[in-house]
């Protein structure tokens, strides 16, 4: 069986993260995430192409959508290079869903279904360990070694103000991506407000069903 190309959609702070790390250990397939490739270059120099911004970390600090352009090249050299993948962070508007079309096929489209009021939560509850990229949550999910514990930090855009324009930006440019592929019958509804695991489990049996 050819490895799985998934694509997984959701709103800031839904767990896709979070799964996509379990996806790619279980089924042996890539992780590519616009969110921590453009963190990896924050400083870049995109101003000869003509943006309002210089860099994508200006984008990004404020919660803004960093230009197709610059999110285009990212994906579409990471698709060339990889057999399965599971696809995080990407298309977040109708035009990168459009350009997706003409870069790959895709075997599971996976929505990550949470509430609002839980997406915030789970933000300003966010901290990373910068060593091993892991993810926790000081609620939910908080580390067993105090030694990782104390070199948590907090990302930059996960501020509650930041927060508030990530969630308004995914409502006005991604929700029509979500019923984009709900149209076509490709949605794989999962609700993501459920224990990790549980979530995992969904995710894990829906990608077996449909890959
Ligand atoms: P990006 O990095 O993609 O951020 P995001 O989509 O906002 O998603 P997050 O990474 O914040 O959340 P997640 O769904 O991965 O949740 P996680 O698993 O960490 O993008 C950042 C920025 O980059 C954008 O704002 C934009 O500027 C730019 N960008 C990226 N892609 C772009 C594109 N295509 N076009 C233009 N610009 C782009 O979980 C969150 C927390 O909840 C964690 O603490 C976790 O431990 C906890 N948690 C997870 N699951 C559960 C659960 N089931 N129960 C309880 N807690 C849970």
């Amino acid at each position: 069986m050819a490895q799985p190309r998934i694509l997984i959609l959701g709103a800031p702070g839904a767990g896709k993260g979070t799964q996509s790390a379990k996806i790619t250990a279980e089924f042996d397939v890539d992780h590519i995430t616009t969110g921590d490739a453009l963190r990896n270059n924050k400083e870049m120099d995109i101003s000869d192409m003509d943006t309002e911004y210089d860099t994508p970390g200006e984008y990004m600090d404020r919660g803004e959508l960093v230009p197709d352009d610059v999110v285009n090249a990212i994906v579409d050299e990471a698709l060339s290079q990889a057999d399965g993948f599971v696809l995080d962070g990407y298309p977040r508007n109708l035009e990168q869903a459009e350009e997706l079309e003409d870069m790959t096929e895709l075997d599971v489209v996976l929505y990550l279904d949470v509430s609002e009021e839980e997406l915030v939560h789970r933000l300003t509850g966010r901290r990373m360990d910068p060593e091993t990229g892991d993810i926790y949550h000081l609620e939910y999910n908080p580390p067993e070694d105090p030694e990782v514990e104390d070199r948590l930090v907090q990302r930059d855009d996960d501020t509650e103000e930041t927060v508030k324009e990530r969630l308004s930006v995914f409502q006005e440019n991604t929700q029509p991506v979500i019923e984009h592929y709900e149209e076509q019958g490709d949605l794989e509804r999962v609700d993501g407000e459920q224990a990790p695991d549980e979530v995992w489990a969904d995710v894990k049996s829906t990608i077996e069903r449909n890959a």
